[in-house]
């Protein structure tokens, strides 16, 4: 049997490439499956990609057979929480059902660790516009509830079965690899910061602000941005947590501090020199007013320690990512 690999679903995407980039330096063993709907081939740039769905029970299957996969990394799934307003079913189904099937494959090819990508839309609106791990969750969009049907599966498959896991409760990603190789290249985004930054290399005329009569600071909404490099490496603490036979646990992955909508298109600004012309427009259906992380307990239990905590860090990265898109358009 061949030395055992980890399974990155969605490592197509986002954020999921971003993970196998940093697997691969440290000489992991990795295997991608994506169905490529919303994730790119380009993006997958040293792991062998199997294209196919994380429902698809036969595919799953022989997967982590052939690969001899221990750990599963799970990304694959919708994000957009206005989409998942509109479109209920198409969440629950590719985020929850799939997710279902996923679990049972790995329960029944003895997989022994398992990360999670969750997210804090699962807290819906927190008090004070923090959440801690303990804070109660209350989804308020069906992307948040799809999620967090898919923890408690998690939970309960724990319980009964040697598997062990790690759940992250992701706050808001951004940035790109600082190499520039990868980043997020969806041609529809509806992320702050790469729409902001999409309209400061002159790829859309204008940035909208979507709500500004919040109870924030300034009106607008306020989250906490954390760089994707900083991201993905809470996923190796995780890694290397489980395999130092840590217990199964849930996580907040964000920095405990946030910006408004109004200091993230300043900073956009003022690393990149251009004035953008913003369009102040009514709230945006599923958002909360402010999410901020409780972030202590990740630094405890994984010893996870970012090294991107800076707004204009982010906004740089996530420049020099749109220039290279505009000549170079990923498809
Ligand atoms: C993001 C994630 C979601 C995650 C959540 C955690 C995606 C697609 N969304 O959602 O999965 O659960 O973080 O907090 O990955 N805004 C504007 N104008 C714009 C775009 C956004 O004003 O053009 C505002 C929003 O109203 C919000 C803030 O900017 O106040 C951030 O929005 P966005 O970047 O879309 O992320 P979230 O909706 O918070």
């Amino acid at each position: 049997m061949s030395h055992p690999s980890i399974l990155v679903t969605g490592g197509a995407g986002y954020i999921g490439s971003h993970v196998v980039l940093q697997l691969r330096a440290r000489g992991e063993r990795v295997v991608v499956l994506d169905d490529l709907s919303r994730g790119f081939r380009q993006a997958v740039l040293d792991a062998p990609l199997v294209v196919g769905k994380v429902g698809d029970r036969d595919t799953v299957a022989s997967v982590l057979r052939e690969h001899a996969v221990d750990t599963v990394m799970h990304f694959a799934a919708y994000t957009i929480v206005p989409e998942s307003v509109s479109e209920p079913l198409k969440y629950y189904g590719n985020n929850t059902c799939s997710t279902r099937t996923l679990l049972e494959c790995c329960v029944g090819a003895g997989v022994r660790h398992f990360v999670f990508s969750s997210t804090a839309a699962v807290y819906g609106i927190p008090a004070e516009g923090s959440a801690a791990e303990s804070t109660p969750t209350a989804p308020i969009n069906p992307y948040g509830t799809s999620k967090l049907m898919s923890e408690w599966m998690l939970r309960d498959v724990a319980s009964a079965s040697p598997l062990k896991y790690v759940a992250l409760r992701y706050f808001n990603v951004a940035g790109s690899d600082p190499a520039c190789r990868i980043g997020q290249a969806s041609p529809d985004a509806t992320l702050l910061v790469k729409v902001a930054c999409e309209a400061a290399v002159g790829k859309r005329a204008e940035v909208a602000i979507f709500g500004n009569d919040y109870a924030t600071p300034d009106g607008t909404g306020v989250r906490d941005y954390i760089h994707v490099e900083d991201l993905a490496m809470a996923h190796l603490d995780a890694l290397q947590y489980l395999r130092g036979g840590g217990a199964s646990t849930t996580l907040n992955v964000g920095y405990g501090h946030g910006y408004s909508v109004r200091q993230v298109l300043a900073a956009v600004e003022r690393v990149s020199g251009k004035r953008l012309k913003v369009r102040e427009q009514p709230r945006r259906a599923g958002d909360p007013p402010a999410l901020i992380a409780r972030a202590e307990r990740i630094r405890a239990e994984l010893g996870w320690r970012p090294r991107y905590d800076d707004l204009d860090a982010i906004v740089r990265t996530t420049l020099v990512w749109e220039q290279r898109l505009l000549s170079d358009p990923w498809k």
